[in-house]
């Protein structure tokens, strides 16, 4: 785990307009002192993001809120109280003072509080708002260990944290509270149905997105092999019936069972929705590094607990069919 020092290192890195990687609760963030411009520009560079794609501003607790947002609703006291330390990201309406940088020039901020002990120890030792998105390079999976934070970025990133595997293992529900209602920008573990629980009322579903509202790009939390999504008998056939023509086939199943094909790369992921999310993307760089030809993904079941982990394998499977070709 993380030492004292070791967080102190890492706030001179920040202070020093450098770059940390750090857990949280979710997946690893590639973080930047946020009100310095010119750190938070390394960000960008070291994950090949384009500019326009704004960053969430992680900060210690709910009191911070008021150095970034101009205001903090009604609706946003309530969800900080109930989900804050944790797995929420809530966009608010920026303070004059937040760089363009962050905001990708947006009248808004997206702010949220983690959890984990390690981000928190670095977060209260640094004291100020720590700009940080997913600590992968752009369009790729997220990172759920230290060691998929070294493999993405090498020598690039100096300074990396390791506070174990992340506990929930896809990234945060974004809820956007700058308009006149309440709207779900990115699905996640704590679902909308809870969020509406708390609000007391229905979120607005988010209209034809701007171009800069998260999960627009169809294609993304990909892995670099072709992917493609199926229910179980059908994935079966196809793994059989692409093996007998020479392909290597790579499955991540659920309840399917494993036939006997040589060379077929398997792996069995959780039956549970949090273990699944959990496991979910060291298991696709898992197949993804397994050298085979396509990956094929038992449909997950239905239910809103399955919703986000849906959404994020529909967007790692956009574009594959093309590629199978
Ligand atoms: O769980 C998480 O949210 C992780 C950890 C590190 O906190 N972070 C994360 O960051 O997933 P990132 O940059 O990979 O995704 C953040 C999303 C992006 O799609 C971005 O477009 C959106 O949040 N976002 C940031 N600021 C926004 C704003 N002001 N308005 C709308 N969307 C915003
Ligand atoms: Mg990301």
């Amino acid at each position: 785990m993380v030492s004292e020092r070791e967080i102190d290192e890492a706030v001179a890195v920040l202070r020093a307009g450098g770059l940390v990687a750090f857990p949280t609760e979710t997946v690893y963030g590639l973080g930047a002192d946020a009100s310095n411009p010119e750190a938070v520009r390394k960000i960008f560079a070291a994950k090949g993001r384009p500019h326009d794609h704004p960053l969430i501003v992680h900060i210690a607790d709910a009191v911070q809120v008021a150095n970034w947002a101009r205001e903090m609703p009604g609706a946003a006291h309530a969800l900080a109280r109930k989900f804050w330390p944790g797995p929420l990201t809530m966009i608010l309406k920026r303070a004059p003072r937040v760089n363009d940088l962050v905001t990708g020039g947006q009248d808004t901020v997206a702010l949220r509080v983690p959890a984990h002990r390690v981000a928190q120890a670095l977060l209260r030792a640094f004291g100020g708002g720590v700009a940080a998105p997913s600590a992968n390079r752009f369009g790729r999976v997220s990172a759920t260990t230290a060691e998929h934070v070294r493999r993405e970025f090498g020598a690039a990133v100096g300074c990396v944290l390791d506070g174990g595997a992340a506990d929930v293992g896809i990234e945060s529900t974004i809820v956007d509270l700058s308009g006149a209602r309440p709207a779900l920008l990115r699905p996640g573990w704590i679902t909308a149905r809870q969020l509406e629980a708390t609000l007391g009322l229905p979120l607005a579903v988010p209209e034809a997105q701007s171009p800069r509202a998260p999960g627009t790009l169809a294609k993304h939390y990909a892995p670099q092999t072709p992917l493609m999504m199926m229910e179980g008998d059908l994935l079966i056939e196809l793994a059989t019936s692409l093996s007998r023509q020479g392909r290597r086939v790579a499955v991540l199943a659920r309840s399917a069972r494993q036939p006997l094909i040589e060379g077929l790369v398997w792996v069995a992921a959780p039956q549970d929705a949090a273990p699944y999310a959990h496991d979910l993307y060291a298991n696709l760089r898992r197949l993804d590094t397994a050298g085979c030809d396509v990956i094929l993904l038992e449909d997950p079941p239905q239910g809103a607990e399955w919703f986000a982990i849906r959404d994020r394998l529909n967007r790692a499977a956009a574009g594959a069919q093309e590629n199978l070709a």
